[in-house]
């Protein structure tokens, strides 16, 4: 277990990410506390779920301690831990993140106490990766792994039996036995999140992953009451999400993150009737709210190999906004979001209510105090820190350095 902060040193009076004066943001959005249900994030920025694939049996390790209290440290209002597989075999890789026994839900106790320990709330994506499973992590290369290096190439499932690509691995179609253990292995894993700690569950419904995969006509072909419409195709998704809202706590978030285009139609907001689009995406969202979804976490692509997608800055927040209007539904905003000001920009626009952030996180794990300054907001800062690097730099903590000498 790690050894807790003395109270001398603990940063838990100010959070590190909270406005030093809660009057100066009535006008910025993104440094206003973000309530859901019972909790309340200090700012509305968060770090998006980002594999690591340096897991021994699914298990959280001194690198995603690292790694996440980085971040917890730096001011994040939220954390979404990782993709974490709900049975072995629905890892992406074999040293994904899992959630199927206790000793994946003991070392994850430990990540949330780091998180925690600085005020920021901890989340989790679970998921099953189906027909994109047992592949190498992409540092490694991007290939099937081998039952000789910890793979199972002879155990993935999909809806059908279409391969995602040539050098994926050929799933099985699940059978409706199988689906029924999975929407289990989805239940169980929310169960072990809330023990752990996890004040924000998220469900990876988006790029391609089981739930996606079913949801699109593109990689469906089922022919019995789980493929062909859409009531059929969304019927296991809905199933896992049902499953799981039982068991989740009612005042602890509840998210969804989907693909809301695949772009085989090459027009982001264009229809793909019998495949996904963002119309059957909103449609989705509906149902999602009416089982008591809070957010939908709004990504895209994914599903489909060999698609040109749209890059650009922002090119995302199009679906989170269709969605938060169209649905009613509280939405996140997600990708190539790299300045304080966009994010608060989407906020202020009404296009989402929450900003995720991914890669720029790893570039500056100070994202949140850049994004402070560009708003001109003067935000609390860990104290160990904030006394020293109060001098002129670039991420200061402050607009008027202290007077104060270094020692
Ligand atoms: C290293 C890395 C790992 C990722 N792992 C996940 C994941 O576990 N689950 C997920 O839904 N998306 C994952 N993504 C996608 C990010 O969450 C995010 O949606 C995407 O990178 C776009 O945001 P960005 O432009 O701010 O990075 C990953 C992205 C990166 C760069």
């Amino acid at each position: 277990m790690p050894v807790p902060v003395p109270t001398s040193a603990a940063n838990d009076l100010k959070s590190p990410g909270t406005p030093v004066d809660p009057e100066q943001v009535k006008q910025v959005k993104l440094f206003q506390p973000y309530r859901q249900q019972s909790v309340t994030m200090n700012n509305r920025i968060g770090v998006s779920p980002m594999c690591m694939y340096s897991s021994v049996d699914g298990t959280f390790n001194n690198l995603h301690l690292s790694h996440y209290g980085s971040f917890a440290l730096k001011g994040a209002g939220l954390i979404i831990i990782e993709a974490t597989g709900v049975v072995p075999e629905g890892r992406i890789t074999p040293q994904c993140a899992g959630l199927w026994n206790d000793e994946q839900m003991e070392s994850l106790k430990q990540v949330v106490q780091v998180i925690k320990s600085q005020g920021t709330i901890p989340g989790i994506q679970i998921g099953h990766a189906g027909r994109k499973s047992s592949m190498s992590p992409p540092f490694k290369g991007d290939y099937l792994e081998s039952e000789q290096d910890g793979g199972w190439p002879n155990n993935i499932v999909g809806p059908t039996e279409e391969p995602f690509a040539e050098h994926y691995g050929k799933p099985q179609a699940i059978t409706k036995e199988q689906i029924k253990d999975v929407v289990q292995a989805f239940a169980d894993a929310a169960v072990r999140a809330d023990k752990a700690g996890i004040e924000v569950l998220e469900i990876h419904g988006a790029h391609g992953y089981l739930i996606s995969s079913f949801l699109s006509g593109n990689s469906n072909k089922r022919t019995d009451e789980y493929g062909g419409s859409f009531e059929n195709r969304t019927r296991f998704p809905l199933e896992v999400i049902q499953a799981v809202r039982d068991v989740w706590p009612s005042y602890k978030p509840f998210w969804v993150r989907i693909s809301c285009a695949e772009y085989v139609n090459p027009e982001p907001m264009g229809l793909d009737p019998n495949g996904w689009d963002i119309q059957q995406s909103v449609q989705f969202a509906k149902e999602l709210k009416k089982l008591g979804v809070d957010l939908v976490d709004s990504s895209s692509g994914g599903n489909i190999k060999d698609v040109k997608y749209p890059i650009s800055s922002m090119y995302q927040v199009q679906f989170a906004e269709t969605i938060r209007c169209e649905a009613n539904i509280a939405t996140a905003a997600v990708g190539l979001i790299m300045e304080g000001e966009d994010a608060e920009r989407i906020l202020e626009k009404e296009q989402a209510d929450f900003i995720l952030v991914g890669r720029e996180f790893l570039r500056d794990s100070a994202f949140v105090l850049a994004s402070a300054q560009a708003l001109n907001v003067n935000i609390n800062w860990p104290k160990q820190y904030s006394w020293a690097v109060n001098k002129a730099r670039r991420h200061n903590t402050s607009k008027e350095p202290e007077a104060e000498k270094l020692a």
